[in-house]
């Protein structure tokens, strides 16, 4: 192995990745006074937040009758009851303060009249229990929103004086003797140089691995980095078969139309010009949540009733709400809809099909952002020195299914959580324990073997076959058989990676043929569980149908899975219970029953 000169760092903590999530818990625990290091692959703002449109929710009441509880109910449902309901007390009742202080940080939300927060209606979102009609509670920047957070939290954490590590690549987690996570293993891009940080608590923060998938809204850096640590480190993720297709990416590109777009008005259309919502989900409509709306618009296509030569996609209108509202609400999208399918969304419709937008599931937490494992029959039990936020964490808030808005929302409230515990678990420059010289060496050998890698496979050629399987075997509708053939061919291309991949760059300077083979062996473990604890779960939930095991079935399949690595190609699977129970009495327990809109 070659020798690597590494530099020393001590923080009482550390926050890998600085999106919406992994800057609000810089944020706070900079602003508790513990001293902080953030560690980041991206420049802050170009971290995937940045790309969040339409909005964040809260029961603000700004345009019409609302009430967190409403907000907690349509959660529950929404996740189709495989959301912790603690957390979704938490998450929703917390929206509340957590938007204020937003504002108060300084995000220029879009304005009422009379000057309060802008809210518009989002799929699945309603009041009175579901009762009522939609609720209009999602706060929006024009189609914005994550820009404008992103830039406001940025600059509140470094006025707190938080540390950055710009264009880092975190490599893997350190350990000290007894196993307890003590730090991070990272590598400066820009100069070669490796870099350790020791610290107390090391809050994951790396957001979601929508490229496993070939047509993703991700960024092309959404590779799970920090969940391909997690699975190195002997620990489980969970429920990564829900995977959310949201149902307007653009035809062709994946970039996202926002729900927005459909919460101001806008509809889809079949071949026939026929709204078909209205047959699919008669009170909400195009307002269904995403699972529903992406089902349907899945089966229209499939049923021959899709649009376009080949019949494939869908169109979503916008031309009906004139141009002063496209303006006004979402000069996003309309710039989105020109440039990547030459679409005025004045005068035409923008084609439109169900895209892979983000990972339900994560590393296991608690509400407090705590990452648990199972141990000794303990379910919960807390992995001592890391947590996880935002979209690599699994809370579990969204369950089997998220709600549109909810994810922004997720980010601050749980950043926020992450800190204000880790404010009380960790005493400020308290010394530091030695870090194990066998995790660091695993680590070091990791990085060595790879960039020496001498097969003849080209990474990109392995991606693309990782990507292929997955949108295939792992798409809207699946059954038993494709995802069975599915799990043959990942382990295939995985076989290929682990004896044959092709490193041409030995430097370690803007080694960018390296680095995408960090993320490929992050995205390679994160797609077998997918699809391996998809082929598993023998029901249908939320964003996970089935087409051979058409039902929910709460009896033996209302449980998160569990899943581990296990060796390179196979997977151990275990279960942990859903959290039916919430906080206080200030909600009562949302039971199962059928979900319908
Ligand atoms: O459609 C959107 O604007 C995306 C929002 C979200 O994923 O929460």
């Amino acid at each position: 192995m070659s020798s690597y000169e590494i530099v020393h760092h001590e923080y009482d903590a550390i926050v890998v990745g600085a999106g919406g999530a992994g800057l609000r818990a810089t944020l706070g625990l900079a602003e508790a006074g513990l001293k902080t290091a953030n560690i980041t692959k991206l420049f802050p703002t170009r971290s995937h937040t940045v790309a969040a449109q339409g909005g964040i929710s809260a029961a603000l009441s700004n345009m019409g009758r609302d009430d967190w509880r409403w907000h907690f109910y349509d959660t529950v449902k929404g996740s189709d009851w495989l959301g912790d309901q603690d957390a979704i007390q938490y998450m929703t009742r917390e929206a509340i303060p957590a938007i204020i202080e937003l504002e108060h940080y300084g995000v220029p939300f879009s304005r009422t009249p009379e000057g309060k927060i802008y809210q518009r209606p989002f799929g699945g979102m309603t009041t009175e229990f579901g009762k009522g009609p939609p609720a209009q509670r999602t706060c929006a920047a024009a189609d914005r929103t994550g820009h404008a957070m992103l830039h406001t939290l940025y600059q509140q954490s470094l006025k707190a004086q938080a540390q950055f590590y710009i264009e880092y690549f975190a490599l893997d987690l350190l350990t000290d003797d007894d196993g307890s996570i003590k730090g991070v293993l990272a590598w400066d891009m820009a100069t070669g140089q490796l870099h350790r940080f020791r610290a107390h608590l090391v809050i994951l923060a790396t957001g979601g691995y929508g490229r496993a998938f070939f047509s993703a809204t991700s960024a092309h850096t959404c590779t799970g980095d920090g969940g391909g640590m997690v699975l190195r480190a002997g620990l489980p993720l969970q429920d990564l078969e829900f995977v959310q297709f949201h149902p307007t990416g653009i035809y062709g590109s994946g970039c996202l139309i926002t729900e927005g777009a459909r919460g101001e008005g806008g509809y889809l259309t079949n071949k026939d010009g026929e709204r078909f919502m209205e047959r699919y989900a008669p009170s909400v409509k195009d307002l269904a949540p995403r699972d529903m709306v992406s089902r349907a618009m899945a089966t229209e296509i499939r049923e021959g009733r899709g649009v376009g030569e080949e019949g494939d996609h869908i169109h979503l209108h916008l031309e009906h709400l004139g141009p002063e509202v496209l303006h006004q609400r979402l000069p996003g999208i309309s710039e989105s809809a020109k440039i990547f399918a030459g679409v005025d969304v004045t005068k035409e419709p923008i084609p439109v099909v169900p895209t892979v937008h983000y990972n339900m599931g994560g590393i296991p937490t608690l509400w407090t952002g705590e990452v648990v494992t199972l141990k000794d029959g303990n379910p919960d039990s807390v992995v001592e020195g890391l947590m996880a936020v935002g979209e690599a964490a699994c809370v579990s808030v969204h369950g089997a299914n998220r709600l549109g808005s909810n994810s922004l929302l997720d980010l601050v409230v749980f950043g926020r959580a992450a800190a204000i515990r880790a404010a009380e678990l960790v005493k400020p420059n308290t010394p530091h324990k030695k870090i194990s010289a066998a995790s660091e060496e695993k680590a070091l050998a990791r990085l060595d073997g790879f960039r020496n890698a001498k097969g003849s496979t080209p990474t990109a050629k392995i991606r693309l076959d990782m990507q292929k399987t997955m949108q295939k075997h792992c798409a809207v509708f699946r059954d038993g058989p494709t995802m069975s053939e599915g799990v043959d061919k990942l382990k295939a291309v995985i076989e290929t990676f682990t004896n044959d991949v092709a490193v041409s760059d030995r430097g370690m300077v803007w080694n960018s043929d390296l680095v995408e083979t960090l993320e490929l062996d992050n995205l390679l473990g994160q797609a077998l569980l997918t699809i391996v604890g998809a082929e598993n779960r023998k029901e249908s939930r939320g964003a996970h149908a089935r087409d051979d095991l058409k039902e929910r079935d709460d009896k033996d399949w209302m449980k998160h899975t569990l899943a581990w690595r296990a060796g390179d190609r196979d997977v151990k699977i275990d279960f942990r219970p859903v959290h039916m129970q919430p906080l206080d009495n200030e909600v009562e327990h949302i039971p199962p029953v059928a979900r319908k809109y």
